[in-house]
């Protein structure tokens, strides 16, 4: 089971444990076609390894195990990966905490992955960290492998630590580690409370190059 102890030492998940009671439902009320229509088309149709990081509540997670995918969920927030286990109990589907940037426990795996999912997760790391993320992720992708990667805009909940991160900063990030841009979409938020405050995402996809 997640341990507790480790809140508040993983950058990024602050004020998350705090808020997962409101949280999770909020997580499960909006549907994986629609969260991600931007990037369905890139998804693989076949049986897949997918890695999503930042899982949340395992939405995602539960959505490519029930298209046949097998999923290494990854949360750091001990609430969210209990409420995930529970919520999306899958054989298909293997729970692990673990964070960015090192992402230590996803290394030691040792294995490659045909879509990385790092799904409103990004910007909760700060510039160095994100130096230290990008060429790890990037190396636990499969040679035709596509990463999806979103980012929030606009203001930032209370609690909650997120950074100003644009997409050109990511796409140039991501290209001086062999990665090219597939998709690049600017939406509004799906959720009412975030569209009524402005919050809107960046939608990137990216694959190796050549
Ligand atoms: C806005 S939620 C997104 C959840 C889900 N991926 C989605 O798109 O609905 C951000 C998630 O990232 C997790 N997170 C925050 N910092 C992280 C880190 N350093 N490494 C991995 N996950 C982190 C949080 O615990 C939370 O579950």
């Amino acid at each position: 089971m997640p341990d507790e102890k480790r809140i508040g030492r993983v950058p990024g998940t602050q004020g998350y444990a705090e808020q997962a009671a409101e949280l999770i439902p909020q997580y499960e009320s909006i549907p994986f076609t629609a969260h991600h229509a931007a990037e369905l088309h890139l998804l693989p149709t076949a049986p897949s390894r997918i890695l999503d990081i930042g899982a949340g509540t395992g939405l995602d997670a539960a959505w490519f195990a029930a298209q046949g995918h097998t999923v290494l969920a990854v949360e750091p927030t001990a609430a969210f990966l209990a409420a995930a286990m529970r919520l999306h109990p899958s054989p298909l589907i293997e729970w692990l905490d673990d964070a960015l940037p090192n992402l230590d426990a996803v290394m030691g795996l040792g294995q490659r992955f045909d879509v990385v999912m790092l799904s409103a997760v990004w910007m909760h790391l700060d510039e160095a960290e994100r130096g230290i993320a990008m060429p790890r992720v990037a190396s636990l992708l499969a040679p035709d492998g596509v990463m999806v990667l979103s980012l929030r805009h606009g203001p930032v909940p209370a609690g909650r630590r997120m950074f100003a991160v644009s997409g050109e900063e990511t796409m140039a990030l991501a290209g001086r580690h062999g990665l090219v841009t597939v998709l690049n979409t600017h939406t509004e938020s799906l959720q009412p409370g975030n569209r009524a405050a402005g919050v809107t995402w960046t939608r990137l996809a990216f694959k190796h190059a050549g």
